[in-house]
């Protein structure tokens, strides 16, 4: 056993330490077990394998040593770990150093004593020293809270359709598109694909070519975070699209996580004929007892123009209908806005507020944001203890300002659902609106 790079000792003589390449066994099969569904007599088996993966092949932007570990010496068992990924974001083109806690759990015998608490100081002590101005983590509800975080950022809504209602290829008809296993050849046409797709999101992953490769070829097949990177290619072999496709035959499931096309037309074009196609595909896998997959879900980012085109044959079950929401915390909120403030001010232009000068105070009432503009640029973001309300341009109760900073709500939905959010009058709520306007993100490629 090596020496961890670092320990530190808790109460009732646990020790929280770093993990190592030699804790791979012992955490992956800690994390299947805590991560098993309840109810089930199933370990959580691909959450162990993505465990075994981080500690034992090199990931492109965490090393082991960000993986926590809490031991009891008394038993020598693991009682409690997390994960923390460094990973950079981007808002409009901006980078923004992010931080993603991950795969957290505690025994049961150890829970409600602040393990998980702890954990999150410590991660979020590394965040400061790494300049990470956001952290985001897609949890269990309510839970991170506790920690700072509001469920700010929309996910994607998953969609599901049973695979004998997909659109089917007729007898004749001349398939115009066919699905092909991608290789590490196409990575240059996927990492091409991300980031056009950049271009209709607020917030995205920014990635390598490298870290792409990471995540579609390295991962272990058994990985929660593994799938089939397919090629979506026209008759001629021209690639049209890309797609990754997860079929869990014991469950008779499929997903499919990301489906980008080329350009628009390629989309309105192929949409249908990629369906045949994947139907196809399903139908024709099957196991040694005779199970086949009998249901497709979409888990794609609303920015993705295929939406609209996949509405007409997928529908929306009870309960993923309605979307889930990144918790997202901003420890210093005034450093994320002036690093985005180019974005911001961009969307000034044209709108009455062009040209602003004047102050614009922002209160959450414990605290608040004095911004500052002159000449339609954001001059000065100040913070603002006990801000007096009757000055505040605009005013939310605890962190429900981040849904607007992250494209969640309009200011109008959020005075709706919160009696205590509210403006001096319809322009400062204009302003607002116009600086952070509702829209979606795209955090498929944040799955490390
Ligand atoms: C949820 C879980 C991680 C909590 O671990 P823990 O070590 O008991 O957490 P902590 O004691 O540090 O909890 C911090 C606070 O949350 C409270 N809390 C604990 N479990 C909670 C839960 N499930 N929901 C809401 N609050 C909870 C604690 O009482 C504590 O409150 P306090 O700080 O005001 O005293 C643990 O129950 C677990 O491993 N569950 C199964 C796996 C899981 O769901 N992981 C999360 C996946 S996103």
């Amino acid at each position: 056993m090596t020496t961890p790079t670092w320990t530190k000792q808790l109460a009732d003589g646990l020790i929280m330490r770093a993990a190592a390449p030699e804790d791979a066994d012992r955490l992956a099969d800690y994390n299947a077990r805590m991560h098993r569904d309840p109810g089930t007599e199933i370990d959580a088996f691909w959450i162990g394998e993505w465990t075994r993966d981080l500690l034992t092949k090199p990931h492109p932007t965490t090393p082991p040593e960000d993986i926590i570990i809490v031991e009891d010496p008394a038993n020598g068992e693991i009682v409690s770990s997390t994960a923390y990924f460094n990973q950079t974001w981007s808002y409009e083109g901006i980078p923004v150093p992010f931080g993603r806690p991950e795969i957290v759990s505690t025994h049961p015998d150890y829970r409600n004593r602040g393990l998980v608490r702890q954990q999150f100081d410590v991660m979020h002590e590394w965040g400061r020293q790494r300049g990470h101005l956001m952290q985001g983590i897609t949890g269990i509800p309510y839970y991170y809270r506790q920690f700072g975080y509001e469920m700010a950022l929309e996910m994607p809504v998953m969609k599901t359709a049973r695979v004998d209602e997909l659109p089917k290829w007729g007898d004749a008809e001349d398939r115009d598109v066919r699905l092909r296993l991608a290789t590490r050849a196409d990575l240059g046409f996927v990492s091409a694909l991300h980031r056009a797709s950049q271009s209709r999101a607020l917030f995205s992953v920014e990635v390598s070519e490298s870290e792409i490769g990471y995540q579609l070829f390295d991962r272990d097949r058994r990985s929660a975070l593994s799938a089939q990177p397919h090629i979506i290619e026209r008759a001629n072999g021209e690639p049209a699209g890309f797609m990754l496709l997860k079929p869990v035959l014991p469950i008779e499931q499929a997903e499919t996580r990301l489906v980008e096309f080329k350009d628009a037309s390629a989309c309105r074009e192929l949409t249908t004929s990629t369906l045949k196609a994947l139907r196809e595909r399903l139908e024709a896998l099957t196991d040694e007892s005779g199970k086949r997959i009998k249901t497709l879900s979409a888990f794609i980012s609303g920015t993705c123009p295929v939406h609209q085109h996949l509405d007409k044959n997928f529908h929306n079950f009870y309960p993923s209908a309605r979307p889930y929401a990144w918790y997202i915390r901003v420890p210093d909120i005034a450093r994320l806005l002036k690093t985005i403030a180019p974005a911001l001010v961009k969307r000034l232009k044209g709108r009455p507020h062009e040209g602003l000068t004047g102050e614009f105070l922002v209160s959450y009432y414990r605290y608040g944001l004095n911004l500052k503009f002159e000449s339609g640029m954001l001059t000065g973001i100040d913070h603002v203890q006990w801000p007096d309300r009757h000055l505040a341009a605009v005013r939310f109760p605890d962190l429900t300002f981040l849904q607007m900073v992250c494209g969640r709500k309009s200011f109008a939905e959020l005075h709706e659902m919160f009696p205590d959010c509210s403006a001096k009058s319809g322009v400062e709520a204009d302003l607002l609106d116009t600086l952070f306007p509702k829209r979606l993100s795209n955090t498929i490629f944040a799955m490390s």
